[in-house]
């Protein structure tokens, strides 16, 4: 497989933190397009995840924290043994809405989800540090732009593990680490930085009141967000019911943001295999 070889440095990483771009099936059982429209990226298939040569560039006693979404968490465990680690524990991102109640924003087959899994792997022997014995495994933050994780992984990180410290499929350069991935280069701009001015910190989908007359870039904002809903999977109906938006405010919302709408045609019924493929 062709890529860009992983840094390394004298005695090898001490921490390694991946979020690799899984390729999925969705639930009608195809593999989930790579939607350039929605700018997001290229994936990778399982074999050539798992073929990286993480080992080699890792010192022999080291910790792996793996980001794996809830449907992969079989495949997860396979690419963090194929990386020569065994699986020990795992934390939990919890999406927050502003209030702090959970963000139901998720998409999901069988249940929305609202959490994801960042699994953690030891390599020969490595106890995590002091602040790491105290330190509880739940991370609960407000969502950001497609894929994006949350900023306080590093801090969580840095005081449970020792560095060095090596960041794979990263998309935003981080001080003190080292950064590998197709997005990783400081002059890129990732794919899925679906918005300007839209940085983090407030989620861009406020409650609207009924007749209220929005800017026009807020709601191309509040648009993309919608859009990325509505192509994950959910019908107008299920993003104007979790936003408590009326159905015309919402198609209204999405085709600002250039939303190609599904055609209404009757829904086929998944098969059993294709619900075992999404689930
Ligand atoms: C799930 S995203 C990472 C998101 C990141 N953790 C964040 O919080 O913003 C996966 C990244 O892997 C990159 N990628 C895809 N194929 C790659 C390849 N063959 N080699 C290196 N990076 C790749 C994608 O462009 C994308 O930036």
């Amino acid at each position: 497989m062709d890529f860009v070889p992983i840094p390394t440095v004298a005695g090898g990483y001490s921490t390694v933190l991946a979020d690799p771009p899984w390729r999925f099936k969705n639930r009608t059982g195809k593999v989930a397009p790579e939607h350039k429209r929605l700018g997001r990226y290229e994936t990778m298939d399982l074999e050539s995840i798992k073929a990286l040569p993480v080992a080699d560039v890792c010192a022999e006693n080291a910790h792996l924290y793996l980001w794996v979404p809830n449907a992969m968490l079989p495949v997860g465990l396979e690419v963090m043994e194929a990386w020569g680690f065994r699986y020990t524990s795992n934390i939990v991102w919890a999406k927050r809405r502003k209030d702090g109640g959970p963000d139901g924003r998720g998409v999901g087959f069988y249940f929305r989800n609202v959490t994801e899994l960042l699994l953690f792997g030891v390599r020969g022997h490595l106890r995590t540090l002091a602040p790491g014995r105290s330190q509880v495994n739940m991370i609960e933050t407000r969502k950001r732009e497609h894929s994006r994780k949350p900023d306080e992984q590093y801090a969580l990180i840095e005081s449970c593990s020792p560095g060095p410290y090596l960041e794979l499929f990263a998309r935003y350069p981080q001080p003190g680490w080292s950064v590998w991935g197709s997005e990783a280069a400081e002059d890129v701009v990732p794919q899925g930085r679906v918005f300007k001015g839209y940085e983090g910190g407030e989620i861009a989908v406020p409650e609207i009141r009924p007749g209220e007359r929005l800017p026009e870039a807020t709601e191309l904002a509040i648009g993309m967000v919608l859009r990325d809903e509505y192509e994950s999977g959910d019908t107008i109906n299920d993003i104007a019911a979790i936003h408590d938006y009326s159905i015309a405010r919402t198609r209204k919302l999405l085709k600002v943001a250039g939303t190609e709408f599904r055609s209404r045609g009757p829904a086929k019924p998944p098969t059993r295999a294709e619900l075992d493929a999404a689930s």
